[in-house]
């Protein structure tokens, strides 16, 4: 606008196009211009919103209408073709549509839950490690009757570590679940010592150095079709 010659060119350029009464309101025509183009500009930003936002409402309830009823029986066909075709009828009776647990190749399922013993050994820490690659946890045995099937895993004879220490200054024996040792239930043998570690042998937990290298078990929950 300083600039004498693009002023002149702009003021011809209006006073061909604009009509007389813009250049009697104070504000110099050319902005009315800006003005327009921007009002024009800011509508359809508003409406490109309110285009999405529609978009959006109306996409998910038709999602919603054309899934309702059919999804649920694609689902139920999937899931009967998974029973008829995993489910051991032995194990689960012979019953049309009888539910099953399910857990993966080379673990053992009991209740609702699945088993998987190492066969090599090593310190506690690294087993704890292993069953969390695994999708798992070291196990935390919760009853009389976990520990008697425990027992036929791992025959009784040999140390086996589970999902238990004695580290918090505490002095407390813990699960990894963070739950306490019911030492009514499983009363511990074996020293009493800081970094202590629990293995099962027989029908009993044991203390061990956490250093000492023994085969371990991971526990999973099923997956129930
Ligand atoms: C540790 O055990 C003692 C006695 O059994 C109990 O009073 C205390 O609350 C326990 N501490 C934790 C952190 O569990
Ligand atoms: C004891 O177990 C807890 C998890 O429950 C773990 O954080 C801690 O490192 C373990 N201690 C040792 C010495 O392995
Ligand atoms: C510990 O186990 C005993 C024996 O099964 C049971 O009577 C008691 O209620 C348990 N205590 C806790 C805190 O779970
Ligand atoms: C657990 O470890 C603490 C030291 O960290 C020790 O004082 C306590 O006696 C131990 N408890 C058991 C039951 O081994
Ligand atoms: C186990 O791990 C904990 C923390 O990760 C560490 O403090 C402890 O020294 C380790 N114990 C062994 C025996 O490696």
């Amino acid at each position: 606008m300083e600039d004498e010659n693009g002023y002149a060119i702009m003021t011809k350029r209006i006073i061909s196009t604009q009509p007389s009464q813009h250049r009697s309101q104070g504000s110099p025509p050319v902005f009315d211009g800006y003005k327009v183009a921007v009002g024009v500009l800011g509508a359809v930003c508003v409406l490109l919103v309110l285009a999405v936002i529609a978009q959006h409402v109306w996409g998910f309830q038709a999602g919603q209408a054309s899934c309702s009823g059919k999804c649920d029986i694609q689902q139920e066909a999937f899931i009967s073709r998974l029973r008829q075709s995993l489910c051991d009828p032995a194990r689960s009776g012979p019953a049309v549509g009888a539910r099953c647990a399910l857990c993966p190749k080379d673990w053992q399922a009991h209740k609702g839950k699945c088993y998987w013993d190492s066969k090599r050994s090593q310190i506690w820490n690294a087993s704890q490690k292993d069953c969390e690659l695994r999708n798992s946890q070291m196990l935390v045995i919760q009853d009389q009757e976990e520990m008697d099937f425990i027992n036929t895993i791992t025959d009784g004879t040999n140390h086996i570590w589970i999902g238990l220490n004695n580290t918090s200054h505490t002095g407390n024996w813990t699960w990894v679940d963070g739950s306490p040792l019911n030492q009514t239930l499983f009363p511990v043998s074996g020293p009493v010592a800081s970094n202590s570690c629990g293995v099962v042998k027989g029908n009993r937990i044991n203390s061990e150095t956490c250093s000492a290298e023994f085969k371990w078990i991971c526990q999973k929950d099923a997956v129930t079709v």
